[in-house]
């Protein structure tokens, strides 16, 4: 990938293990200022959520770490970060697909209508009680056609435009909506940016299938907590969820 340094400090690397521990190397040896982006144009050890891994044909997607150094941010609404990230996310698309339905899957998924175009994975770097960084790993589906059969409902900008899509200009963008996202919370705005992101979380308010300890229940999305869990009514109770506890399993319930 060619790439237009802009603003931001952008740090290229043809091929890389995984942006974000390189991104975690690179913090540790030195500072690296805020905004900095780390891309890469193929992942050998490519992260996801868990023991997931991401796969991503060699120059086709875009992979990206974000550094970010949140000390305004109290270690409790570390959430926050999630929340503007995805929201940052969910705007670049749209940007490309104005035509299209796009969601926040919680907690880490972004997807087009019903089917998975990006991902995001951080990590935050702690010290005692005060935020230091944050590592933001962003995948997102640009041109690949073609994904691996085990991968769950992928999709590509390319695909649903149905042309290529320039890398580099959703790099730019995407990076754009970060900071825009991020100074938003830098501000202080929670409410503004809560209120956002429950409008754009797939299944708010909705009825959907959820298995959670391998049980298979109807909850409705009332919530996300402080802490990123879900909080789901079900059965007429209200239940919070940690991530690893839940999993959707099918959006409309069939009448
Ligand atoms: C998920 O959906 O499971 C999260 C996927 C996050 C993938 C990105 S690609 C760039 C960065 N480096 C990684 O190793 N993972 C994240």
């Amino acid at each position: 990938m060619k790439i237009k340094a802009g603003s931001n400090k952008i740090i290229y690397f043809e091929k890389v293990d995984s942006t974000n521990e390189e991104a975690e190397k690179l913090l540790f040896s030195r500072l690296l200022e805020e905004y900095t982006v780390i891309v890469t144009d193929f992942q050998l050890k490519g992260k996801g959520v868990g023991r997931n891994t991401w796969q991503s044909d060699p120059a086709m997607n875009i992979l990206m770490s974000i550094v970010l150094h949140p000390e305004f941010l109290n270690p409790a609404d570390q959430f926050m970060i999630n929340k503007v990230v995805s929201l940052a996310v969910c705007e670049c698309i749209a940007q490309f697909l104005p035509e299209k339905s796009i969601y926040i899957k919680w907690p880490n998924d972004i997807y087009v209508e019903d089917r998975k175009i990006a991902g995001i994975l951080s990590k935050n770097i702690i010290m005692g009680h005060q935020f230091s960084s944050c590592i933001v790993g962003i995948g997102l589906n640009v041109n690949q056609i073609t994904f691996d059969p085990d991968v769950p409902n992928p999709v590509s900008l390319a695909q649903l435009t149905g042309s290529a899509v320039d890398r580099e200009s959703v790099l730019g963008n995407l990076t754009d909506q970060i900071k825009t996202s991020y100074e938003r919370l830098r501000s202080g705005n929670f409410g503004e940016i809560d209120q956002d992101y429950l409008s754009t979380l797939l299944n708010y308010n909705l009825s959907a299938i959820y298995e959670s300890h391998g049980k298979r229940f109807e909850g409705i999305i009332r919530n996300v907590d402080p802490f990123g869990r879900l909080i789901l009514e079900t059965g007429g109770e209200i239940k919070k969820y940690d991530m690893k506890e839940i999993t959707l399993i099918s959006n409309k319930i069939s009448p």
